[in-house]
C-alpha cells in the first residue's frame, strides 16, 4: 500500500476561503527545505504571500488566465524559485537545480497533504513578469507558483473546471515507465 497522503492527493482547483496560517506555511517550508540535493545544495527559494497582501497579488498578476479563474480564492500564493549555478561556484552551472527544487516542492506538497492542506502547482504564469515584480536575480529562475488552501466546494467552479475537478486520477501504466533489459522494454513482473 502506498502512504494515504500519497494516495489521496490530488490537484485541487477549488479552494476555500478558509485561511491558513503564517505558521502552516512556516511548516510547509520547513519541509521543503527537509529535501535532499546535490551536494546538499538546496538550490531552492520561496517567495510567500497571504491573501490580501503585496506579494500575494504580485504572483495573482503573472499567472496565465486559466489559472487566475481558480487561484483567486488560495488564501496562499508561493513562487518556487531555483538557483542555477552551484553556490560554492558561481560560474558553473549546476545540472540538477530543477530536480532539486522539484524535490523540494514534493515534500511541501506531502506535508501539506498530511495537514489537511491541497496544493496545486502551476507552470502557467508569465516568467518575465516574476523576474521583474519579484526582482529574481539573474541566476535564479522562477518555476512554479504554487496555490496552497484548504478544499473548496467545486460548485464555485464554472462547470467545464467542476467537472475536472471530479474527473479520475489517470496514471500510466507500468509498461510505459518501468523498464528491464533495456530502455523500453517491460514485463508483467509488476503488473497489477
Ligand atoms: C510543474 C507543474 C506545472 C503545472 N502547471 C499547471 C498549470 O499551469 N495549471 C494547472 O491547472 N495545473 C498545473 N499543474 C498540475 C498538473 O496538471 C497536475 O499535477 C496533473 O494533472 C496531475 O494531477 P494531480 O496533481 O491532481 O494528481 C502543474 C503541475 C506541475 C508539477
Amino acid at each position: 500500500m502506498i502512504l494515504p497522503i500519497i494516495e489521496n492527493r490530488w490537484s485541487p482547483r477549488a479552494f476555500s476561503s478558509r485561511e491558513v496560517s503564517p505558521q502552516q506555511v512556516k511548516t510547509l517550508l520547513k519541509a521543503a527545505s527537509m529535501a535532499p540535493s546535490a551536494f546538499n545544495d538546496q538550490p531552492w527559494a520561496f517567495f510567500v504571500g497571504f491573501k490580501g497582501d503585496g506579494s500575494w497579488n504580485t504572483i495573482f498578476d503573472t499567472l496565465a488566465d486559466g489559472n487566475k479563474v481558480w487561484a483567486e480564492t488560495a488564501p496562499v500564493l508561493l513562487m518556487a524559485m531555483g538557483r542555477k549555478h552551484w553556490l560554492r561556484d558561481k560560474t558553473t552551472t549546476n545540472p540538477t537545480w530543477k530536480y532539486d527544487l522539484g524535490q523540494s516542492v514534493a515534500f511541501l506538497t506531502l506535508q501539506a497533504s498530511e495537514m489537511g492542506l491541497w496544493v496545486h502547482q502551476m507552470g502557467g504564469f508569465d516568467h518575465g513578469k516574476a523576474i521583474q515584480s519579484i526582482s529574481i536575480p539573474i541566476s535564479w529562475e522562477p518555476v512554479v507558483a504554487i496555490a496552497v488552501g484548504y478544499l473548496g466546494d467545486a460548485g464555485q467552479l464554472p462547470p467545464d473546471l467542476a467537472a475536472l475537478e471530479k474527473g479520475p486520477k489517470k496514471r500510466k501504466e507500468f509498461s510505459n515507465f518501468v523498464f528491464f533489459e533495456k530502455f523500453g522494454v517491460s514485463d508483467n513482473r509488476f503488473e497489477e
